[in-house]
Parts: C-alpha cells; sequence; structure tokens
C-alpha cells in the first residue's frame, strides 16, 4: 500500500511526459538529446543529466547559446577539468564539511575530493555529474533520466533511486527532480549546476558576464562560510548597499568589484562570488512558487535575454566563474568568429552558475534544524525539486 502511494506521488510529478512518446526518436550525431518548443530549444545528454544547449533569439532576432559546455556527449567525460557544466550534482551538491555527517549518532565518512580531502564536493570524484544517467523517456518537448545510486557509492549510506525530468514550453524551461531513498536513511540534496552567458560569449564589447544584472528579491541573508566556503553556522544580513546585497534593487554582478569587501568573499584569495542565498518568502504567508514571483533574474542589456528562476527551493547559489582561466574552449554554437580581442574560451569572470537547492551542508548544521529537508528514508515522502527558468526580452534593463 505505501509502495503504491509512493509511486503514484511519483507519477503524478513526472504526468508530463507520460504522453507521446515517439519511438523514432533519438540523440543526434553529437549524441544530444535536442527538444524543442515555440520559443527555445535546448540539448541534453545522459552524463550528469546534463544540459548542454539552449538556444534563443536575442533582442535582434539572432539565435545565441547561452549556456557553457561541449559540442558533444563523449567528450563530456574526455574533458578532466570537469566544471560540473550543466549537470546535477548528486547525490548531495555543494560542500559537505570534513567529508563527514552523522545520521541517528552513527558517523558516515565520504569521498573528500576537494582541498587536499578537506572536504566534499558534489558528491565525491564520482558524484552524479560523472556518470551517464539512463534515458528512461524522450518526447519533442521533454526529456527524463534516472540513475541508480548504489548503498555505499561514494560513502552514502543507502541506494537512492531518482528521476530527472526537463520540459520546454513557450520560452520555459522547467525542471522536476525526484529522488527516493529506497534502502536506509541518507541524505540527499540535488541541484542543477547550469554555466550561463546570456550573451552566447557574443558580446562585442565585453567578454566577461560582469555587466549581466542579477536579482535576488527574497535574499536578505546569506550563509557564512569559512576560507575553503564550508558553513560556519551563522547566517550574514546582506545590509543594503554591501557587496552581497542583491535583494533590494537590481545590481551589476561586477558592481562591487574593486571594492576590499568582495576580495575573499568566494574563499581564500578569491574575488567574486561563490555563495549561498537564502530565499525567504514564507513570512509573508503561503506561496505558490510557480506565480508568485520569481527567486533570481539575470539578464544582459546586450542580448536584452532576461531569465526569471521560479523554483520551490530555500537556497540559491550564484558562482561568477571565478575559476575559468581561458582553458575551456567555446562550443561552436557560441563566440565571436575571427575576432583577435575575444579569443574563443571562457574567461575569468565570463559566466554565471545559477543553483536553486537547499541550504548548503544544512547536514552539519543542526542548528538549522532542516533535517526533514536533507535527510530521505524509505518509510518517507521523496526528496523533490522544482523549477521554471522563463526567459523573455527586456529592452530595458539597467
Ligand atoms: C567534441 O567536442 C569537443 C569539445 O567541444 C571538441 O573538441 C571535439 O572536436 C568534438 N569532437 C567531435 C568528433 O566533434
Ligand atoms: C557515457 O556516454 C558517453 C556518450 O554517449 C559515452 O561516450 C561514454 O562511453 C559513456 N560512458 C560510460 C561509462 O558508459
Ligand atoms: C573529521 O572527520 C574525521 C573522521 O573522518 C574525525 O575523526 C574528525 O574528528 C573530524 N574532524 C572534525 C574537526 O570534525
Ligand atoms: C556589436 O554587436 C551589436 C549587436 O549585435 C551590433 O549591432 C554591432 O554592430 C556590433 N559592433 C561591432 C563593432 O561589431
Ligand atoms: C557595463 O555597464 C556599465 C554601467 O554599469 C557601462 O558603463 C558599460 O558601458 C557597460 N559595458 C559594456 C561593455 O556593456
Ligand atoms: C592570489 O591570486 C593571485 C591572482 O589569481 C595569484 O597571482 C596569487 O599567487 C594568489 N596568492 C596566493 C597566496 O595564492
Ligand atoms: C586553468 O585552470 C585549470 C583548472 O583549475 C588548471 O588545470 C589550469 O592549469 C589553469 N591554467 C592556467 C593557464 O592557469
Ligand atoms: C526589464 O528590466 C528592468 C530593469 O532591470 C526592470 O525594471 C523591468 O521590470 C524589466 N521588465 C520586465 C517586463 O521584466
Amino acid at each position: 500500500m505505501r509502495l503504491n502511494t509512493r509511486l503514484t506521488t511519483l507519477g503524478a510529478l513526472l504526468l508530463p511526459i507520460a504522453s507521446a512518446q515517439d519511438s523514432t526518436l533519438g540523440p543526434d550525431k553529437d549524441g544530444l538529446y535536442w527538444i524543442k518548443s515555440e520559443g527555445l530549444q535546448a540539448a541534453f545528454i545522459p552524463y550528469g543529466a546534463s544540459i548542454t544547449h539552449l538556444l534563443i533569439n536575442d533582442q535582434y532576432g539572432v539565435q545565441r547559446d547561452i549556456v557553457a559546455g561541449f559540442d558533444n556527449a563523449s567528450y563530456y567525460e574526455i574533458d578532466k577539468q570537469h566544471p560540473h557544466f550543466g549537470g546535477v550534482p548528486g547525490r548531495y551538491a555543494n560542500r559537505i564539511k570534513n567529508s563527514t555527517f552523522e545520521i541517528d549518532g552513527e558517523t558516515y565518512k565520504v569521498d573528500a575530493n576537494e582541498n587536499g580531502g578537506l572536504d566534499t564536493l558534489h558528491g565525491g570524484s564520482d558524484g552524479w555529474d560523472y556518470r551517464n544517467f539512463t534515458v528512461v523517456s524522450y518526447t519533442e518537448d521533454s526529456i527524463t533520466f534516472s540513475i541508480v545510486d548504489p548503498d555505499g557509492k561514494e560513502g552514502f549510506p543507502g541506494e537512492v533511486v531518482s528521476y530527472v525530468t526537463y520540459t520546454v514550453h513557450d520560452s520555459t524551461w522547467d525542471f522536476k527532480m525526484i529522488a527516493l531513498a529506497t534502502t536506509k536513511k541518507t541524505p540527499i540534496m540535488l541541484s542543477s549546476h547550469t554555466y550561463w552567458n546570456l550573451d552566447g560569449f557574443a558580446n562585442n564589447e565585453t567578454s566577461t558576464a560582469l555587466n549581466h544584472t542579477f536579482y535576488l528579491p527574497y535574499s536578505g541573508q546569506r550563509v557564512g562560510v569559512d576560507n575553503i566556503l564550508i558553513p560556519t553556522g551563522d547566517i550574514l544580513a546582506n545590509q543594503p548597499g554591501s557587496v552581497n546585497d542583491f535583494w533590494t534593487a537590481p545590481k551589476q554582478i561586477g558592481k562591487s568589484f574593486g571594492e576590499p569587501e568582495l576580495e575573499g568573499n568566494c574563499g581564500f584569495n578569491c574575488t567574486g562570488y561563490d555563495n549561498c542565498w537564502l530565499v525567504n518568502r514564507a513570512q509573508n504567508g503561503p506561496y505558490d512558487w510557480r506565480a508568485d514571483g520569481f527567486v533570481a533574474r539575470l539578464a544582459s542589456a546586450w542580448s536584452g535575454i532576461q531569465v526569471d528562476v521560479y523554483s520551490d527551493q530555500e537556497a540559491f547559489q550564484m558562482y561568477s566563474c571565478n575559476g575559468q582561466n581561458g582553458s575551456m574552449a567555446l562550443k561552436t554554437t557560441q563566440g565571436l568568429k575571427d575576432n583577435a580581442d575575444f579569443p574563443r574560451v571562457i574567461p575569468q569572470y565570463g559566466c554565471v552558475v545559477m543553483e536553486v537547492e537547499d541550504w548548503i551542508d544544512a547536514i552539519n548544521q543542526p542548528s538549522w534544524q532542516r533535517q526533514s529537508k536533507q535527510i530521505f528514508e524509505p518509510s518517507g515522502d521523496p526528496y523533490v525539486l522544482q523549477a521554471s527558468y522563463r526567459f523573455s526580452i527586456n529592452s530595458t534593463i539597467a
């Protein structure tokens, strides 16, 4: 009975993909699974259930590919930098302090793949976005991937089964992620780790995304972190006018560059952003995440492309590509041709990663009281993440 109830829940969440499956559909010669709607086209691959391309017209009607990635599916495994281009980090996104956590008095040690073994990033060195998911459903406008993450993999307790569905309609990209702890209690936190450049890296005045305008209307607070970006437990105020204030008004990402407070803001010797802002809106009463306002907006005056991110998640990570250094080539669908001023690579600050997620490393911060949002068990509710990225042209971007 219990199982039936849970499968019904899963079925309801996956419903949009249940119709009109076309058995003649398959990946293109580059291994890309395209889905299309009136306003946009996007491509996905089994590796990390990653988005590889998102094509949309700019304010002049010129098509732009506004996400970073590689040209073909096979290259994702070959590339050794692994910047987590467009994938689903799992089973636990972001960092885990000391690569340990405790559940019911038992301490678990997981793969310590960052900072010389001081912590775990994105689920370990063979986390979900290093593995090929299975395509379980594919239609003209939707694709669903699944993964079975075995008990003990990367040190995590119990098996987790997950489904990730991407759908496009009009000028919107929707996604739903569901994960079930099938055998033991385990932490689960997923996200979409997509790198954006709303100019398709074709801006002929600047190669960075520092002129993109960013807005987090519900994010007056952020998670305090140490110099390797591990939460300290402190929740900090983003005072109006301070470098991390993106809530009082939209602001260009580069606006605060040059201010001393931005130095070290993204870790030791790092200038820029790699921070987790809280999304606080329950105090305004019950809300419908699909209708009651976006949690984040990113926009570029050059292309006129604006994306409004709607989500049911209560935190939001933004990374300003501080770690890029020109060593990643652009895709053939991006950039300028034969322009010596703008080589066909991603420069430092050339992109913006936006991650809908829960409060990072809450499994190691009991005082936040978020265990029910992050620890899942076979007899409990599934993990669910939903988001809707709505694109438009805005010709008055500040
Ligand atoms: C696959 O993509 C990579 C990176 O985008 C590129 O260097 C390589 O030439 C591509 N290979 C093929 C066969 O197209
Ligand atoms: C993952 O998929 C890619 C692209 O289809 C393929 O080249 C690669 O061999 C696959 N890797 C594994 C481990 O199956
Ligand atoms: C880090 O984890 C190890 C277990 O792997 C434990 O022995 C040690 O006490 C932990 N350190 C801190 C500072 O929590
Ligand atoms: C730069 O791009 C804009 C928008 O596509 C275009 O109108 C303009 O002519 C370009 N300028 C140069 C110098 O190429
Ligand atoms: C970037 O934005 C600033 C205003 O903050 C403006 O002065 C500058 O011209 C813009 N640069 C480009 C290349 O769009
Ligand atoms: C700090 O960063 C700068 C620029 O990225 C680099 O040249 C310098 O070596 C770094 N300093 C330390 C102590 O890592
Ligand atoms: C650029 O960054 C990558 C990844 O961190 C690193 O492997 C590479 O050595 C860096 N290249 C330069 C020129 O600094
Ligand atoms: C366009 O951007 C401006 C400036 O950021 C903003 O005030 C306005 O609400 C946006 N328009 C729409 C229709 O989203």
